[in-house]
């Protein structure tokens, strides 16, 4: 069994990870098992963010690693929240993040706009090696629109008010069954498990 460090302190998203890379005999540690810090996510674009991330735990551990930066994306909005979504609504960083702030914020914005449409993006990598020349890279999106009124008891961040019409449901009201199949996480997990399997994806 390789080990692989997980650039991750959040246990769905650990959980999750570790199911993706078992099949590919990876034991997936979580970087704060390994007294990792969590990376600075100071850039503009999710994908420039998970590489940070899958580097400095790669670079930390001595091992390879895996890290997701992910978000929600409004067109109406310029595309915020975007890789700001877990801070939408703090003022510095030195202010606690807060989903409920963040989705009010969020209906506020929306207040005066037609178009509703919104989707969740993710930004998988997998680098071998701190400096990977090539690491493995997946995404995926998840189309959605928001609704102003919160629905469902499940999720987290802005899925009460994500709303998926293939479902006629919330996110927060999907099973994670349900969820992980249409998820950006779990399109960009299927991606990077199809690029897993392809022989030469990770040689020894
Ligand atoms: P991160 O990828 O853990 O940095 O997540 C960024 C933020 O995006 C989260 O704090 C949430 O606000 C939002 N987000 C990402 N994925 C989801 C999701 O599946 N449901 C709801 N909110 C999400």
């Amino acid at each position: 069994m390789r080990k692989i460090v997980i650039a991750s302190n959040n246990p769905g998203k650990l959980r999750e990870f570790a199911t993706l890379l078992a099949p590919f005999f990876f034991e997936a540690i979580p970087q704060a098992a390994l007294g990792i810090s969590e990376a600075d996510e100071p850039f503009a674009t999710f994908i420039e963010n998970a590489l940070a991330k899958a580097r400095h735990a790669s670079r930390a551990a001595q091992l390879p690693a895996l890290a997701d930066d992910s978000g929600i994306c409004v067109p109406a909005l310029g595309g915020a929240p975007g890789v700001w979504s877990a801070r939408y609504a703090s003022h510095g960083a030195g202010e606690p993040k807060s989903d409920a702030r963040n989705n009010e914020k969020l209906i506020r914005d929306l207040a005066d706009k037609e178009d509703r449409r919104a989707f969740y993006y993710c930004s998988l990598v997998l680098v071998r090696h701190a400096d990977d020349p090539h690491p493995l890279i997946a995404d995926g999106e998840c189309w959605g629109e928001i609704l102003d009124t919160p629905r469902g008891q499940g999720g987290f961040g802005y899925d009460p008010h994500f709303f998926l019409s293939q479902f006629g449901k919330t996110a927060a009201e999907l099973t994670d069954e349900e969820k992980n199949r249409v998820s950006h996480r779990g399109l960009a997990m299927q991606e990077l498990s199809a690029k897993l399997k392809a022989q030469r994806a990770f040689p020894d």
